[in-house]
């Protein structure tokens, strides 16, 4: 039996999918649904907060949907701009501190200014902590651990053979954090589009049907829920006095 505190997930990440199939069902363009995709944000995030998850982690742009049509990227970095200046309030009054993860290089200065902005702004939250993957790619991220661990030994600062998965974790932009317990796709899609791929190794899947527009507060509790009933095992059989220590 599982005890009551290992029912909620420590860190859960959401794949917030299927705006656009929601607009386009509704009968509008696919940035409106990206706009429709604002509210279950802060629905996930305030029950988040209330029922003691300490990390979510929500995939709001990936490095390859720079690939998208121009007009719905540019709605998509308005709306990020938007929603820093907007919530920055609302998020420090319920403890929440902000983390952006993401390569950041291709953002434009105003676009950059108002993460940073958003970072520092909220950086004594201690209830919570939400971590933006935006221009977020996971294999890049561990190219770019691979680089930095390989300069290190260029430089005689570190040796080949004492690296370990310790030193690739720490290198990676989600460095200190715990890994994901739980990651929900949500639109019916069953794939992790590069998503935290290191991070995830031993994370519960949960891939719900509904839009993320539509998702909500029973949606998420009924992933949690879900995520109480998995049986975790990290690689072990099931009756733990059979296992090494
Ligand atoms: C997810 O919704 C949001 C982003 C990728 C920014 P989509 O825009 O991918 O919605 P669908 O998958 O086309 O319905
Ligand atoms: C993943 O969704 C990225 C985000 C939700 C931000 P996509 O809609 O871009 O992924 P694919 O193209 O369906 O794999
Ligand atoms: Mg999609």
């Amino acid at each position: 039996m599982m005890s009551e505190e290992h029912r909620i997930p420590r860190h859960v990440a959401i794949i917030m999918d299927g705006n656009g199939r929601w607009a386009e069902l509704h009968g509008m363009e696919r940035y409106e649904g990206h706009t429709h995709g604002i509210e279950p944000i802060r629905i996930v995030l305030r029950t988040a907060a209330r029922l003691g998850v300490q990390y979510l982690t929500l995939y709001a742009f990936s490095t390859e949907n720079w690939g998208r049509p121009a007009n719905e990227v540019r709605a998509l970095m308005e709306l990020f701009c938007r929603c820093a200046i907007n919530e920055m309030p609302e998020l420090k009054a319920q403890g929440v501190r902000v983390r952006v993860i993401g390569d950041r290089s291709h953002f434009s200065d105003e676009v950059r200014h108002r993460l940073e902005e958003l970072e520092d702004g909220t950086r004594n939250g201690t209830r919570l902590t939400l971590v933006l993957a935006i221009d977020y790619s996971s294999r890049l991220e561990i190219v770019e651990v691979a680089r930095e661990l390989a300069r290190m030994a260029a430089a005689g600062a570190l040796d080949p053979e004492a690296i370990d998965e310790q030193h690739f974790a720490d290198a990676l932009w989600t460095a200190g954090m715990p890994d994901p317990d739980l990651v929900i796709r949500t639109s019916g899609e069953q794939r992790l589009s590069n998503f935290l791929l290191w991070q995830a190794s031993y994370a519960e899947l949960y891939f719900p049907e509904v839009l993320w527009p539509d998702f909500g507060e029973k949606e998420f509790v009924r992933a949690l829920e879900a995520y109480a009933q998995r049986d975790r095992r990290f690689g072990l059989v099931k009756n733990t006095t059979h296992n090494v220590d």
